[in-house]
């Protein structure tokens, strides 16, 4: 039996991650560390709540005496990091959350490791999983390569390059035993409500404004959350000690597109007349240094591990518009409460 340490696993794409872990190899213990932000809900993980190899800790990884302890309690085996803070908007309005998380987190959990591993880090790996959006932002062509530099441009870039610079780092001053992957916009079942689609499927279907930010122009490469799953096993077993690997949906929407493609599906699924969604599309203030496009090469992983995207971006679109849909109460609950506030501050006082 192994153990191995998931962190962020109550969040969007670690709930996916600890799913797929838990019911793919019962010889592992799975252990999901979450402190259970705003962004962090159990719920995403009911179906495998009671599997005998998982269990759940409340904890922050801010706190370094309470990780190494942790550490010392389970001995683990491996270390999936998928913990932060994760929206861009709430890096502009509360960098520091994000320094806390994401660069001091991710610091307590390559020391907790190292002072674990020292001794022998054979078949030990501490796999940090990043973003594309620690490469900057492109122009109308060229897509991010590994060895693309890094050119953060939000405070939640800017702390996801930090963490990765510490992990390499880590690499190389104390031969920690790392991988990283920097992966393109996920979109799946799970997702907050403040990331574009799942804000814009509860605003469609409460009749609310679609604050789409300055002319709708910018690009992202949207890949279906269970295939970014599907690469960190793959990753997490197969891949390259001390290396990057991009991994991405080869799939390029510019937002007004993508946005326009989301009202036609709600229109039919909601019955309502072809066009009506699309009327609650509203420009609004751009975001403060709002990256254009976003596009990955994701050329090594598929040549070293042979993995590529699976699910069709149409079909796994639609089964996440039914999935929202379908789970209405998931919805109404996390946008309750403090979700109120959040939406005053972000879009109301716009
Ligand atoms: P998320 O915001 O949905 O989930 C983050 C999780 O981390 C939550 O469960 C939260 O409770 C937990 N968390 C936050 N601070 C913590 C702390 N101090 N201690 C312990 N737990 C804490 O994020 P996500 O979209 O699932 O992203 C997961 C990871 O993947 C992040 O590292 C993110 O940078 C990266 N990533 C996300 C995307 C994307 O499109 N969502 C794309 C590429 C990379
Ligand atoms: O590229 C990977 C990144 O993708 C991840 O590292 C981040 O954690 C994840 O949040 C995501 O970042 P984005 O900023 O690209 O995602 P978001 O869903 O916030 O926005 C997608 C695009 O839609 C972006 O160009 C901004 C725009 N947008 C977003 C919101 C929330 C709007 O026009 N209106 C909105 O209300």
């Amino acid at each position: 039996m192994k153990n191995i340490l998931i962190t962020g696993g109550a969040g969007f794409i670690g709930s996916h991650v600890v799913r797929l872990f838990v019911k793919k190899y019962p010889e592992y213990h799975c252990v999901n560390l979450d402190k259970l932000t705003y962004a962090g809900n159990l719920a995403n993980l009911s179906d495998i709540e009671n599997y005998p190899n998982y269990t759940f800790i409340k904890g922050d990884i801010t706190d370094g005496p309470f990780v190494q302890n942790l550490f010392s309690e389970w001995d683990f085996d491996g270390v999936i990091h998928l913990a932060a803070e994760s929206h861009v908007d709430r890096s502009i309005s509360n960098p520091m959350e994000f320094i806390m998380t994401n660069i001091v987190g991710t610091v307590n959990l390559l020391n907790a490791s190292l002072a674990t591993w020292k001794s022998n880090c054979d078949g030990k790996r501490f796999y940090h999983i990043s973003t594309d959006e620690v490469y900057g932002s492109l122009g109308e062509e060229g897509k991010f390569l590994e060895t693309t530099p890094y050119d953060p441009r939000s405070p939640y870039s800017a702390s996801k390059a930090s963490s990765d610079h510490l992990v390499r780092a880590y690499s190389h001053t104390f031969s920690l035993p790392v991988i990283i992957s920097n992966c393109s916009n996920n979109y799946g079942p799970y997702q907050f409500p403040e990331k574009l689609i799942p804000l814009f499927i509860h605003n469609i279907r409460n009749r609310k404004p679609l604050p789409v930010y300055g002319k709708g122009a910018n690009i992202r490469d949207w890949l279906y959350v269970e295939d970014h799953a599907k690469a960190i096993d793959l990753l997490f077993h197969n891949g390259k000690l001390g290396e990057t690997y991009n991994i991405g949906g080869n799939n390029e929407w510019k937002n007004i597109d993508l946005i326009h493609k989301l009202c036609d599906i709600m229109d039919q699924r909601l019955n309502r007349q072809k066009g009506e969604s699309a009327q609650l599309i509203t420009y609004v203030k751009d975001r403060a240094g709002h990256d254009l496009r976003y596009a990955i090469d994701a050329t090594k992983i598929h040549n070293e591990l042979g993995w590529e995207p699976t699910v069709k971006f149409t079909e796994g679109f639609e089964a996440t518009v039914d999935w929202y849909l379908s789970n209405e109460e998931w919805l109404n609950a996390v946008t309750s409460g403090e979700y109120q506030k959040y939406y005053e501050q972000q879009y109301v006082k716009r």
